[in-house]
């Protein structure tokens, strides 16, 4: 039984007077106070009249209004009210809808009565988590939120000084920094402050453009100049001219390309591939590189000439570990971004959840939380993100990996074990899937568990298959106690791979 004083209210709604008969009956014998409608629209009557009931359960094939459509409406007019769906039904189809819309989970009738018992004990729990979090204050204020760029923490300050700085000249400025430390951010933000702003800022990828395309990419080729070039193209520098153009992956930049950077920034002329005019361009540059340059400089790969002419100004851009005050801003930041463009509803975070944020170690920087935010607030079942929405590897940072409750649910049916891996998947927990199949499961679909998966990884925009891979490693290696060996042979992979791919990810 639940931790409450007062008996929560069920709100059952099905068509069904047996089920309605039954499932009240397991429900007020362990002490909840139940409601019964016996239609969609009387349900929602019910629930807009009010007070709204702690926990609704719905019948997904109903006369009238249908359970997903009710479903989409009580969730639209109150994230914080949590839904089971009920089916006799099992179809993979009705359990990505259920997820989709919000469901709190999905039971498949005749009902188990200790499975639902855990399962309400396990809802409630939930609401009363996103009640918890009803005194959410955001850390942020409507002119960092402008800019664009969040930080308060020292270190952050110092950038932005130096932002300030450099925006009144034509400076070179040199960005370094770890991955997903805002270093693209900041070219913007020195242009979008800068005289040039009315002028286009060209971002440059030097990493991703092959050598032998790069030095068309840049200034241009004359027709002919190559096989392919069929008529005059104008480069990056030309369009450019005006404004700012931020080089990208430095380090990446060939030799012979170099030369050609070093000749602009020292005349401010170009000339087109296979072209003999000398154009003049009025261009300002901002690079960024996250290799180390100056060994470069020492190995010969990077010109030494041209390491002075770019890095007259140098910001640093500090890894999110050295920014810990800066998180929770970050957050707010994400989450009213992602209101704004509607793709989440959700605008808080448990004090929990927020403590695990913070204390974990973030490689991929404030990209890698971003991603982390998105996916949270999109499986989230109220307003709130609570730690069980976090990834796995985050929760366990900080201790706080709740065993999720569907653990002790037990499934019985296929159905119900696709449903908590369409969960388990979001949630990142594979632990759990690996004991719900154990726990005497059916043989799973391949096919049908992918379903899974795809419905629940294609949100954000990172790639499946790269975050597939990653999230698995990292589960295996958990589920193994970092037992390298032992992950490797789950995995399929020697261990000298999984060293590697280990480094990689
Ligand atoms: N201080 C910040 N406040 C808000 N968002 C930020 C901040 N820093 C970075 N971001 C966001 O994080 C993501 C990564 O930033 P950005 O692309 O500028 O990083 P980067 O250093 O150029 O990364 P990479 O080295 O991988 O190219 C972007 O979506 C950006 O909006
Ligand atoms: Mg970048």
């Amino acid at each position: 039984m639940p931790e409450i004083s007062i008996p929560a209210t069920i709100l059952v709604i099905d068509d069904d007077a047996e089920i309605r008969y039954s499932l009240s009956r397991v429900l007020s014998t362990h002490g909840y106070r139940v409601t019964e409608a016996a239609s969609g629209e009387q349900g929602m009557a019910l629930v807009k009249k009010g007070p709204p009931p702690d926990l609704v359960f719905l019948d997904v094939r109903m006369g009238g209004m249908g359970g997903i459509e009710a479903l989409q409406l009580i969730r639209s007019a109150q994230a914080r009210q949590l839904v089971i769906l009920m089916t006799a039904f099992g179809t993979a189809q009705t359990a990505i809808e259920a997820m989709k819309y919000g469901a709190f989970d999905y039971v498949m009738k005749p009902f188990d009565p200790p499975k639902v018992l855990s399962l309400v004990a396990s809802a409630l729990k939930t609401r009363a988590d996103l009640h918890a979090v009803s005194d959410y204050k955001p850390s942020i204020n409507t002119e960092d939120y402008k800019e664009g760029i969040v930080g308060s923490s020292p270190v952050m300050q110092e950038v932005f000084k130096v932002i300030g700085q450099v925006t009144a000249s034509d400076v070179t400025v040199m960005i370094t920094g770890e991955s997903g430390t805002g270093k693209e951010l900041v070219a913007r933000s020195i242009w979008k402050h800068s005289h040039r702003t009315c002028k286009p800022f060209v971002a440059v990828n030097c990493a991703a453009i092959p050598d032998n395309l790069i030095e068309s990419e840049l200034f241009g080729h004359e027709r002919g100049s190559f096989t392919g070039a069929t008529g005059q193209r104008l480069g990056k520098f030309e369009l450019c001219d005006g404004g700012t153009i931020f080089l990208d992956e430095i380090g990446d930049m060939a030799l012979a390309t170099q030369t050609k950077i070093l000749r602009v920034l020292q005349t401010g002329e170009i000339q087109r591939v296979g072209g003999t005019e000398t154009i003049r361009v009025d261009v300002r540059v901002i690079a960024a590189t996250n290799k180390d340059l100056e060994a470069m400089v020492r190995a010969k790969t990077f010109r030494e000439d041209l390491y002075y002419r770019l890095n007259v100004v140098r910001i640093k851009m500090p890894p999110l570990r050295e920014r810990g005050d800066d998180i929770p801003q970050i957050v707010d930041f994400c989450l009213q971004n992602l209101v704004k463009q509607k793709k989440a509803r959700v605008s808080k975070v448990s004090p929990e959840a927020l403590a695990a944020l913070v204390a974990h170690r973030w490689q991929g920087n404030v990209r890698e939380l971003e991603n982390v935010i998105y996916r949270s607030a999109v499986i989230a079942q109220g307003d709130a993100i609570l730690v069980k929405d976090l990834p796995a590897e985050i929760r366990v940072a900080t201790g706080t990996e709740a065993s999720v409750a569907s653990v002790s649910r037990g499934n019985s049916t296929l159905d119900s074990t696709l449903t908590t891996i369409a969960e388990s998947a979001a949630l990142a927990n594979a632990k759990v899937v690996a004991e719900s199949v154990a726990s005497g499961a059916p043989a799973l679909s391949v096919e049908r568990a992918l379903d899974f998966l795809h419905a629940s990884l294609c949100i954000g925009d990172e790639p499946i298959l790269p975050r597939i891979e990653r999230e698995m490693i990292a589960r295996v290696l958990a589920a193994e106690n970092g037992d390298v060996a032992k992950a490797a042979k789950v995995l399929g992979l020697t261990k000298a791979v999984l060293h590697k791919r280990v480094k990689d990810l």
